[in-house]
């Protein structure tokens, strides 16, 4: 694609992004989504070439391509929902397109990551899951380029509750922590660790509904079934024929606590492995902070204040988690629950 930013006034890319080929080729042929507009070289502005929906003739899809292929498409802002709709299903585009800001492709990723997590949850077989794992990997090849890319997705944690928006804000605040302890990050690690904590409660799937939001205590042999979720899904990882050491910990271990009341193993302090340490915390705290129909959602520093105050959680990692928030690191805070509901 031409680079057009020397020669296109400010406000242009303020107020509307420039369409890739990639993005171009990706829409209905005949029938863009978007309005989109062409930049006109000898008069410098952006007039409207055709509205959204319109069928277009041979001729124009032709005239399209050309235009792009010069840098001159642009699609504006204001349609920014239609566009994002429409990219999350194929969230490869968010590396190609130069023209996305951080927070919106942080943005998108999630969205991605929430829709394909509860397509899984509610039909957990492999074909399901490969679409879910092909965009974590894009996640993970967007944050692997620039560390400093995860804030804009710790500042987007979800206040709601469902499985897939605990299960992307504890692979968030999971791999934060563990960033914060490696060095040398390798991708491949990376990847693993983004797999163990998204997936780390998906045996919750297979627990019924009514169990997970009882109000009330729930009887013995209901708690038993309920307990049972971290075994569940492993057993159901490894259906789906995904099965390593990591997402195995983190799923036999994120209810593990350090003095041994946890479950399903009971064991302790340093039997209980990294990502297990890691994949508590980051459960328990995503946990906290999303409103469940038992309790409200919790202050996130008051969360992190409580983990840390907790023995039974691994201090070193609360205490991380505890500073970074009590630091401002992440920045301004985004309503999650309400992006994720305009779409
Ligand atoms: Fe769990
Ligand atoms: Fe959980």
């Amino acid at each position: 694609m031409a680079e057009k930013k020397g020669a296109v006034p400010g406000h242009v890319n303020d107020e509307f992004y420039q369409i890739s080929g990639e993005i171009l080729s990706s829409f209905p042929k005949y029938r863009p989504p978007v309005d989109l507009f062409r930049f006109r070289d000898d008069i410098m502005v952006l007039e409207p070439y055709c509205k959204k929906e319109s069928r277009l003739s041979n001729e124009q899809v032709e005239e399209l391509a050309g235009i792009c292929a010069e840098g001159d498409l642009f699609v504006s802002r204001a349609d920014h929902h239609i566009y994002a709709a429409h990219i999350i299903k194929q969230l490869d585009l968010v590396l190609q397109d130069q023209n996305l800001r951080e927070a919106e492709i942080a943005d998108l990723c999630i969205r991605a990551l929430v829709m394909r997590f509860s397509e899984f949850c509610e039909q957990p077989v492999k074909p399901v899951f490969d679409p879910l794992y092909r965009d974590l990997l894009v996640t993970t090849e967007y944050i692997f380029a620039d560390k400093h890319r995860m804030n804009a997705f710790m500042r987007r944690l979800f206040r709601k509750h469902d499985q897939a928006r605990h299960a992307v804000n504890s692979m968030t605040v999971g791999l934060w922590l563990w960033l914060q302890g490696v060095g040398d990050v390798r991708r491949k690690d990376m990847d693993r660790m983004a797999v163990a904590f998204l997936m780390h409660d998906i045996g919750m799937c297979k627990v019924p509904a009514f169990l997970i939001n009882r109000q009330g205590a729930l009887k013995s042999e209901e708690r038993d079934k309920v307990n049972l979720h971290p075994v569940i899904g492993v057993k159901l990882m490894q259906k789906v024929e995904v099965s390593f050491e990591e997402l195995l910990r983190a799923g036999y271990e994120h209810h593990e606590r350090a003095d041994g009341s946890g479950y399903p193993q009971k064991i302790k302090e340093a039997q209980i492995s990294r990502v297990g340490r890691i994949s508590a915390v980051a459960d328990s705290f995503s946990a906290m902070i999303s409103a469940r129909p038992y309790a409200e959602a919790k202050d996130m520093l008051l969360a992190a204040r409580e983990l840390a105050a907790d023995r039974r959680y691994d201090a070193e990692t609360t205490k991380l988690l505890f500073s970074g928030l009590a630091a401002g690191d992440f920045g301004q805070f985004v309503d999650m629950d309400a992006n994720l509901e305009k779409s």
